[in-house]
């Protein structure tokens, strides 16, 4: 099976944690700054991944890379989501990136897996959470990295 794991980072968390879901996966780790279609495209499983800035936003280099990811060829196509976000300082906009995300590949007919709970995280309002659960694989750097490992080996084995 070939997995792509596709992530924008501003300060690095992303990146590292990118590498880290890459390793249990056995994945290639593309920087969506340098990301074409084909490596939306071309493989079995598709892993995206987004720390959320601004008010809600993508990372900046996913403001771009969402163009290259709509004019690919997901319909079918199975694709997890992972968001890094700061649900202390952040707690009315926690990880709305990945929800940003999830709407992009759902309108390209794309199959999500990898649902989370959204147990044993504090926020008001989040764009990642669709019918009371987190899209994707949810990850707080900034107040409980001290989680993150097993929250990604759970999340990891849940995909595959
Ligand atoms: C200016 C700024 C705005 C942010 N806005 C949000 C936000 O709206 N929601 C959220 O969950 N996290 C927000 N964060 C937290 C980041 O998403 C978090 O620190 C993340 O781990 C950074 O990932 P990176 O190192 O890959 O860039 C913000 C951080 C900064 C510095």
């Amino acid at each position: 099976m070939t997995v792509h794991v596709i992530y924008g980072s501003d300060s690095g968390r992303t990146k590292a944690i990118a590498g880290k879901i890459a390793a249990k996966l056995d994945a290639k780790v593309i920087n969506v700054a340098d990301a074409t279609a084909d490596d939306f495209e071309g493989c079995d499983l598709l892993v995206l991944g987004s720390p959320t800035y601004g008010e809600g936003d993508l990372q900046a280099d996913w403001e771009s890379g969402i163009d290259v990811l709509k004019d690919a060829d997901l319909s079918g196509k199975k694709v997890a989501l992972f968001g890094l976000g700061d649900q202390t300082t952040y707690p009315d906009s926690f990880v709305d990136a990945i929800g940003v995300l999830y709407d992009a590949v759902v309108e390209k007919g794309a199959e999500v897996v990898g649902f989370t709970d959204t147990k044993g995280y504090e926020f008001e309002i989040s764009a990642g959470v669709r019918d009371g659960q987190f899209v994707g694989l949810v990850l707080d750097q900034d107040n409980q990295s001290g989680k993150s490992e097993k929250r990604i080996a759970a999340w990891t084995s849940q995909i595959l």
